[in-house]
């Protein structure tokens, strides 16, 4: 049986009795009661009650992939192909283990969960069900390789923009594309790619956005974290397709004019702006002094200015 239809029914947090479930899912109660049980793979609580059926505590809003579609500009609806899963092990894999060939100039893939979701530097990134944005875009890029650092920061400039659309979250970044809030990282990309210079590049780009994470789920997490939600001034579907408009507008100006095009508004929202800055687990350390037009982070050390390309950035004092 289709957990996703067992889900909506119960989406509104009422009690609903099996045998008014079995009718609407056309399966036997039997059928129905081994489905509620297979719901704790999404870690979702059903309660029972006798003679009042079963619910789900809290109630919950599923992404839907037609009314997320009919959300986006209508420019984009024509640009993008847009599937919705339950369940993955990670976005970013599913895309790369797919056939990248595909009419629409970005595949979009959305997950309500990741059994194995990850993150940069061989991190996992956490990923509970139903609460938080899970997303990867497929897309072909020609160009040298030059051209993938500027890439991986526009997106988190697309982050940026939908945030600041959506809530009046002061949204920064922290280079390369960390997006954080008030101290605290909300937001993180991962860009993988396949290919090389002389064939293209087919690139996936992937970004998960804590939206609404409990304590518990997000004990495992090791920096400091927020969640958007408490800033958001619209649903999550709304918020979603904000992020999709943004980023293809971000990806087809990129492809066209490069990371130039971006370089003042990345400025705008430099996290590292004039803060002392080391990079972990190497000698170089000093003041962060923005990007160059390869989207390098630029740091002023006693030895003059180093233009930083990979690597992770700790900031002094202990602030981020
Ligand atoms: C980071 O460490 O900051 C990057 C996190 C990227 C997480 C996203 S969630 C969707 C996509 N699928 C993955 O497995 N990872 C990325």
């Amino acid at each position: 049986m289709d957990a996703r239809a067992l889900i909506s029914l119960l989406s509104d947090g009422e009690f609903h009795s099996g045998s008014e479930l079995g009718t609407k899912l056309g399966v036997s109660r039997a059928a129905v009661w081994k489905a509620l049980g297979r719901l704790e793979e999404f870690d979702l609580e059903v309660e029972s009650s006798k003679g009042r059926g079963y619910r789900l505590k809290g109630g919950i809003h599923l992404l839907d992939q037609s009314r997320l579609t009919n959300l986006l500009s209508s420019q984009v609806q024509n640009e993008v192909s847009l599937e919705v899963l339950l369940s993955v092990d990670s976005t970013n894999q599913y895309l790369i283990d797919s056939e990248l060939n595909y009419e629409a100039n970005y595949r979009v893939v959305l997950a309500e969960q990741q059994t194995s979701g990850r993150g940069r530097r061989g991190r996992t990134w956490i990923s509970p069900f139903g609460k938080n944005v899970y997303m990867s875009v497929g897309f072909d890029l020609q160009g040298g390789v030059e051209a993938l650092g500027g890439l991986s920061l526009v997106v988190g400039l697309a982050v940026v923009r939908a945030i600041k659309e959506c809530s009046t979250a002061d949204a920064q970044l922290k280079w390369p594309n960390d997006v954080w809030i008030e101290g605290k990282k909300a937001a993180g990309i991962l860009v993988e790619l396949q290919g090389e210079a002389t064939t293209g590049w087919s690139i996936v780009v992937g970004l998960g956005v804590n939206v609404e994470m409990s304590d518990k789920q997000a004990a495992e997490i090791d920096q400091p974290w927020v969640a958007l939600g408490q800033y958001l001034s619209c649903e999550r579907e709304v918020f979603v397709a904000r992020l999709i408009d943004q980023l293809v507008e971000v990806l087809d100006e990129f492809r066209v004019k490069g990371l130039n095009a971006f370089i003042q508004e990345w400025r705008e929202v430099d996290l590292l702006h004039d803060r002392e800055v080391a990079i972990v687990g190497s000698d170089i350390s000093g003041k962060a002094e923005g990007i160059d037009e390869s989207g390098a982070l630029l740091i002023r050390t006693d030895d003059g200015v180093r233009a930083v390309n990979a690597g992770e950035v700790s900031v002094r004092p202990h602030e981020a």
